[in-house]
C-alpha cells in the first residue's frame, strides 16, 4: 500500500515538472521578442518541421536552381531562414561553402541529414537572424528563400563583400488569393516591385514578378556596386 503511494507521489510530480518546463519554454520564447503568430515563432517552425518528410521538398527553389551560376565558383555563401537546407545543400554540390541560419533548431538537423544523403557538408547555425551578429563583408552572396525581415536588409547588404551577390525569392500579396495556400505572417508578403524599392541601391541583375502563375512571388537578383 505505502510503496503505491509513494509510487503515485512520483508519477504525480513528474507530470508537474514537466509541465511546467512546457510552460517556461513558451514563456521563454515569448520573451525572447519572436512574434506569436502564425508561422513566424521558433515553436511554431519546430512543430511545422517535426514530420519526418521535407515540408519544402529537397530539391532546390527552381529560381536557385535556373541562376546558381551567377554565383562565382567556390563562395562563401550565407542561406537567410534555411529551413531543411534544399537550396543550401544544392549550392555544396555545386562547390560553394554554404553557412545556414535559421531560428528552428528542428530545420537546422534536419538540413544536416540531406547534407549527409548528398554527401556535401553545409554549416547550420540555429538563431533568430534579427539579433545574429554576422561582421560587415563576410560573404560572396546571399541567398533568401520565403524569408522576408524589412528591419534587417540594411545590415544584410553590409554582410556582403564588395561585388557580392543577393539572389532572393518571396510571395507577393497576390498569392493570399490562392486557395491552397497555407496561410503565413501578414509580415511575409512583398508588395507590388517591393523587392526593387529595399535594394534600389543596388545593380538589378534580374527581376522577376510574374502575374500568370498560380504562385504569385517575386524574385530578384542583385549585385553590390
Ligand atoms: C517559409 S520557410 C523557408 C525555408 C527555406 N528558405 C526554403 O525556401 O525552403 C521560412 C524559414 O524562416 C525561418 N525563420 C523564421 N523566423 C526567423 C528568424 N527570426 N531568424 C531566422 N530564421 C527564421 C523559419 O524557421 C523557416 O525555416
Amino acid at each position: 500500500m505505502l510503496k503505491n503511494i509513494t509510487i503515485l507521489i512520483v508519477l504525480v510530480l513528474a507530470d508537474l515538472v514537466s509541465a511546467k518546463s512546457n510552460l517556461s519554454t513558451e514563456r521563454l520564447s515569448q520573451l525572447s521578442g519572436e512574434k506569436q503568430n502564425s508561422f513566424d515563432s521558433k515553436s511554431e517552425w519546430d512543430q511545422a518541421y517535426s514530420r519526418n518528410s521535407f515540408i519544402f521538398g529537397k530539391t532546390p527553389a527552381k529560381f536557385l536552381a535556373e541562376n546558381f551560376d551567377y554565383i562565382p565558383e567556390g563562395s562563401t555563401v550565407l542561406d537567410m531562414g534555411m529551413g531543411e537546407g534544399r537550396n543550401a545543400v544544392f549550392l555544396a554540390q555545386k562547390g560553394h561553402k554554404v553557412t545556414g541560419v535559421d531560428i528552428s533548431s528542428v530545420a537546422i538537423k534536419k538540413s544536416y541529414l540531406l547534407a549527409k544523403e548528398y554527401g556535401v557538408k553545409i554549416k547550420g547555425v540555429v538563431a533568430s537572424l534579427s539579433k545574429y551578429q554576422i561582421p560587415p563583408e563576410s560573404f560572396d552572396a546571399i541567398i533568401c528563400f520565403y524569408f522576408i525581415n524589412r528591419d534587417i536588409v540594411e545590415k544584410m547588404k553590409s554582410w556582403l563583400k564588395p561585388g557580392g551577390l543577393i539572389i532572393y525569392e518571396a510571395y507577393t500579396e497576390l498569392q493570399k488569393t490562392v486557395k491552397s495556400h497555407r496561410k503565413y505572417e501578414e509580415s511575409q508578403y512583398l508588395k507590388q516591385q517591393e523587392l526593387l524599392k529595399l535594394f534600389g541601391d543596388m545593380r538589378v541583375l534580374k527581376y522577376e514578378e510574374p502575374l500568370h502563375e498560380e504562385k504569385y512571388r517575386a524574385s530578384i537578383i542583385l549585385r553590390k556596386e
